[in-house]
């Protein structure tokens, strides 16, 4: 259905009312109820002091600092500020970026251009990297024409396994990563064997610290935290996001190089046209600094102490997780060391589980894992300091739901039956495409909104083979993103 804008513009109260009925389908994303996406610091001055920084700068474009040279000096105080608690001295120098994925895609660029200036440009450089890092380095590989080779992580620790990535570095490689932690399960890869790697045969190290940004905090209050950043001399370039456990609105990450030298490769600059010569630190050329503005003021009032006091309750959080999950029949998996934390279960589906706790009003992540990579199916918690006053109801709807979904197949059993049904139990690729408009109809994936009950599609997802799944979630977002 084609919708056209208003002839006559309404009413500004008319469109926020709109608006705001829109809005009433959606989850409440201060809800301490989510347990994914966002990270609820509870403390509502942070969101009044990004609100205001935001409305000061929210006319001012990054795209020509020369013009708001304020816009420099924030930038810059606030790159050091972080750089400093990544273990970064002098000589370090970096960027601010509108998230994860952009400093991700942006340090790619960066180990790309200076593989190419040191070793030409041969040959199509290589990423080698566990197959726990963030699907963003995949996305920058694909991009950026970079290609990328998985190794296995430690099946008990689930950290990255240094000897099966020095098994696969050679002079094609331009980037190996390790997680500070991994979102899988929010475990730490061994960052100083790895940087020791780097050194040894000279490769650039990326530290994906994107969920990282806590760790200085928890170590102030005494956890265990081994090194990660650039107290590791092998450690080129390291993301940290602040729209994470920075608690700054989305659209605020920092992309920190060892040196000038490096970040050099991360810049683009133009003048053969007959507009203005562009210069860009970062993908987007145009952008509102009310995102960096709102970041600096956040950091500034949390100040040390303030994200230290957040961070402590994160950790009361997870360690209640720690303690409880086991006693309800479920497995943490590795040793979470951050504010993210994973389990599954042996006794029941957990997909079903995770459908279970949505009706009782709680988003949990499913994470559907692959049969054919061997990966389990698990549940991800993304723990935000707001959890830790509701995390004991949380387990207690978590046990219950258990008991109501004890019974029900465990994977892949539901899925398997689904294809069997269809008449595609063979899992054959070229059947499985041919039948796939068939089959997203009786999935009920092909309207304007996503079934309700999601048990069924990850326990498919959990079964198909991973290049399947992707071409089917494509195809989704395709027809969810058609007006
Ligand atoms: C470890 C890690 N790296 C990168 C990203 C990508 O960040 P963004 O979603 O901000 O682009 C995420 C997102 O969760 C992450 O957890």
């Amino acid at each position: 259905m084609t919708r056209l804008l208003p002839e006559k513009g309404l009413e500004a109260r008319k469109v926020l009312e709109t608006l705001a009925s829109y809005a009433s389908i959606d989850m409440d994303p201060s809800s301490a109820r989510l347990w994914g996406h966002i990270y609820e610091p509870g403390v509502e001055e942070v969101w009044k002091v990004a609100l205001e920084a935001y409305a000061l700068y929210q006319k001012k474009n990054m795209l020509d600092p020369t013009v708001y040279p304020s816009i420099i000096r924030i930038e810059n105080e606030l790159v050091s500020a972080v750089a400093s608690l990544m273990g970064g001295g002098e000589g370090v120098v970096g960027n601010f970026t509108g998230g994860g994925t952009e400093s991700i895609m942006l340090a790619v660029k960066a180990a790309r251009d200076y593989y190419w200036s040191h070793r030409g440009r041969g040959t199509v450089p290589e990423i080698v990297l566990p197959i726990t890092a963030h699907p963003a380095f995949h996305k920058a590989a694909h991009y950026l024409g970079l290609k990328t080779i998985v190794t296995p992580v430690d099946p008990e620790t689930l950290q990255a396994d240094v000897d099966a990535i020095a098994e696969k570095v050679s002079d094609r490689t331009a980037m190996v990563v390790g997680s500070a932690p991994n979102y899988p399960y929010g475990v730490i890869d061994p960052i100083r064997e790895m940087g020791e790697l780097a050194e040894d045969k000279g490769l650039w190290l990326h530290v994906d610290a994107c969920i990282g940004f806590i760790l200085p905090f928890l170590r102030m209050l005494g956890e265990p935290i081994p090194e990660y950043d650039f107290k590791v001399p092998g450690v080129s370039s390291l993301s940290t996001d602040l729209h994470k456990y920075g608690y700054s609105p989305k659209g605020a990450s920092v992309i920190l190089y060892r040196s000038k030298e490096l970040r050099i490769h991360q810049l683009f600059s133009y003048s053969r046209w007959p507009g203005y010569p562009l210069v860009n630190t970062v993908v987007l050329s145009s952008r509102p600094a009310g995102n960096l503005a709102a970041a600096w003021a956040v950091l500034n009032y949390l100040g040390v102490e303030g994200y230290r006091r957040l961070a402590e309750k994160v950790l009361e959080a997870r360690r209640t997780l720690e303690e409880q999950l086991p006693r309800l029949g479920f497995q943490v998996m590795g040793k979470p060391q951050a504010g993210i934390l994973a389990f599954t279960s042996t006794e029941v589906n957990v997909f079903k589980l995770a459908q279970r706790m949505a009706e009782k009003g709680w988003y949990i992540q499913v994470q559907p894992g692959s049969i054919h990579l061997d990966l389990k199916p698990s549940i991800h918690l993304t723990i935000a300091p707001r959890h830790c006053d509701v995390v004991g109801q949380m387990l207690e709807d978590l046990a219950r739901a258990k008991e109501e979904v004890r019974g029900h197949p465990l994977p892949p059993e539901n899925a398997l039956r689904f294809l069997q049904e269809a008449g595609l139990a063979s899992l054959d690729p070229g059947e499985l495409e041919k039948a796939m408009p068939r089959l997203l109809e009786r999935l009920g994936l092909t309207g304007e909104a996503l079934p309700k009950d999601m048990s069924l599609i990850n326990e498919l997802m959990y079964l198909m083979p991973p290049e399947m799944v992707e071409q089917v979630l494509s195809l989704v977002m395709n027809e969810l993103y058609s007006p």
